[in-house]
């Protein structure tokens, strides 16, 4: 579906790249781009870049960039017209509707209020006399009031019908019922009935504060003990953290991620109110990235036995690469964080929070913990991997202390260790150099586009054709330049798409920009960005009638096939060289 260009280029200059990005990234400037660290992946020193001036972003790293809408596109995960949407809203700008995306975007909005409609018919219950043993559960458990409405915890009535026959009653259709995941079909006579019975239910709510799904709770020990709203058009368990909505509010410095709902409520419950749960799935990508919107700081409990294990040493680098610090607390004397605190009190809890150690320490640790240092075959394993980790650290006051830690636990003396360090720490160097000079022997391998469908077959000519691209950019008025130009004549079809729109765009008096550009793929967006934030040459005619040249001779020499061609190309040749002298 196809927005006005005119509405297109209101909207990006009403929403400069600056502003938007910001609400997410925190940019420094330098020089005429802003930078920050990349939300697209994990990294410590800042690699993502913003130019207001050119109104696009893009990351050194990854190799992710283009306008505006792309960047709402990539950081909300919305379709095109979704981001055009949301930046819309966000200037107060009306949208020119097309049908088909209007009704997409109202069975979202539909599905949004269902779900918060679901979530205050389970609220209800838990006052009602079909949901006493509901409140009498959550009692139980030892949640008070307080965190019942905190929480919207609700009931699901011992029903096959009560939440569909309430919701139709609100007008919505068993279509939607559907949809929402609230309610299954019958294999036998494909009615539908409610997924959710006899359960405490736990809404899980975004961070913009939508009902998007629901875990619910047997009372007893029959499985499964949780059951969660399967995946739809707003529930997506890779992108969202149970709690999140209200620990983006806390005070506290630090994020918790634990494993359970019920964690996460009583540690908000004992004052911890920077607790999130995933949502009974792996940590993933995007939930780092979604944590590290909010903190710099993540605690992690997982649970102390072998799969809680697993899920931490995943976790941890996963976490890091986000560029957050990571601490994780061992769980002891308790199998969770709501076990510990009911026993003992947040008093006690936030000594294990003081003692959570960082994850350097809990990995040598859980190095030592293979071994029987007793043993002294153990001992010399333990030391040579131990060493090979302490060399992998950033920096020598990390490999000093920690290789000290190393060589109590192995008793050994830290000059012994020191030297197993070292070795670790240069064969470690040798292996990073050898894959430095490959790259660095490649240069051609290093301009080639990362995707396949971008790639260059005509080196030469695809480098000048980025600059005639960079340049226009840059300074429109080079196109009149380029009349005798022909998109064809471009060796990557990519670049003369791009170069094809733009000096459409030019005639028809429209803004020359990146956001301005038509049907590319969110990475063919991204290849412009980074040809646009890479090019550093200045702007000369000169310079783009340079490329120009280069561009129209490669295209002509990759014509030549029998010697007319070339006596043809030569001639060509002689002719420009004497106009341009
Ligand atoms: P309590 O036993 O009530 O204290 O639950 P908990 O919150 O401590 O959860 P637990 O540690 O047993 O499990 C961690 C998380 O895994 C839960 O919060 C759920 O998200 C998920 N989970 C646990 N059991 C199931 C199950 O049977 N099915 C599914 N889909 N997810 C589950
Ligand atoms: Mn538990």
């Amino acid at each position: 579906m196809a927005f006005p260009p005119s509405f297109i280029d209101e909207l990006t200059a009403r929403n400069p790249i600056e502003d938007v990005v910001g609400q997410y990234v925190t940019l420094k400037r330098s020089g005429a781009n802003l930078f920050g660290l990349c939300p697209f992946h994990g990294e410590k020193t800042p690699s993502f870049s913003v130019a207001p001036d050119k109104g696009i972003y893009y990351c050194f790293g990854c190799h992710k960039g283009g306008g505006v809408i792309n960047f709402m596109m990539e950081i909300e995960g919305l379709s095109y017209p979704d981001a055009v949407r949301a930046l819309a809203k966000r200037v107060g700008m009306e949208v020119p509707e097309d049908e088909q995306y209007q009704s997409r975007y109202r069975q979202q909005e539909r599905l949004w209020a269902l779900s918060k409609e679901a979530a205050r018919f389970f609220n209800r219950q838990l006052y009602l006399p079909p949901g006493a043993q509901g409140l009498a559960y959550a009692q139980k458990r030892g949640m008070p009031k307080s965190t019942l409405i905190r929480f919207g915890i609700g009931f699901a009535p011992n029903s096959w019908t009560s939440l569909c026959d309430a919701m139709r009653e609100k007008g919505y259709t068993d279509q939607e019922l559907k949809d929402s995941g609230l309610a299954s079909v019958s294999q036998k006579n494909g009615r539908i009935y409610d997924r959710f019975r006899n359960r405490l239910m736990f809404p899980i709510i975004d961070v913009r504060g939508n009902v998007i799904g629901f875990g619910g709770r047997v009372m007893d020990d029959s499985k499964p003990k949780y059951l969660n709203s399967p995946e739809t058009i707003i529930f997506n368990k890779r992108k969202n953290l149970f709690a999140l909505n209200l620990a983006k509010k806390s005070k506290l410095d630090y994020l918790i991620l634990v494993e359970g709902y019920m964690d996460a409520v009583a540690l908000h419950q004992y004052g911890f109110d920077c607790a999130v749960a995933s949502l009974g799935t792996a940590l993933t990508e995007e939930h780092a990235a979604l944590l590290s919107r909010y903190t710099e700081n993540v605690v992690l409990i997982y649970d102390g036995d072998q799969a809680g294990q697993d899920a931490t040493r995943r976790a941890i680098p996963m976490l890091e690469r986000a560029g957050l610090q990571v601490k994780v607390l061992q769980m002891r004397d308790a199998k969770d964080p709501d076990e510990f605190l009911k026993k003992f009190g947040a008093d006690r809890f936030r000594i294990l929070l003081e003692e959570s150690s960082n994850r350097v320490e809990y990995q040598l640790r859980a190095i030592a913990k293979k071994y029987d240092l007793h043993v002294d075959e153990d001992r010399v394993r333990f030391i040579s991997e131990a060493a090979e980790f302490v060399s992998s650290l950033g920096n020598a006051v990390q490999r000093e202390v920690y290789g000290t830690r190393a060589a109590e636990a192995a008793g050994i003396s830290y000059e012994a260790m020191k030297i197993e360090v070292e070795k670790a720490y240069r064969r470690r160097l040798g292996r990073e150099k050898k894959k430095q000079e490959k790259i660095d022997l490649s240069p051609a391998q290093k301009l080639q586009p990362k995707s396949r469908s971008i790639r260059y077959d005509n080196m030469k000519s695809a480098m000048a054709e980025e600059g005639i691209i960079s340049m226009v950019l840059r300074e429109p008025a080079l196109l009149d330049e380029a009349q005798s130009l022909k998109p064809e004549t471009f060796s990557s079809p990519l670049l003369g798409k791009v170069f094809s729109q733009l000096r459409e765009r030019f005639s028809e008096g429209l803004e020359i920009s990146v956001s301005g550009l038509a049907d590319l793929e969110p990475e063919e967006m991204s290849h412009v960005a980074g040809i646009l934030q890479r090019q550093r040459g200045p702007v000369s005619e000169q310079a783009f009638r340079d490329c120009v040249a280069t561009v129209q001779a490669e295209n002509q020499s990759s014509h030549i096939e029998t010697v007319e061609d070339l006596m043809e190309f030569r001639n060509k040749m002689k002719e420009r060289k004497g106009i341009r002298e």
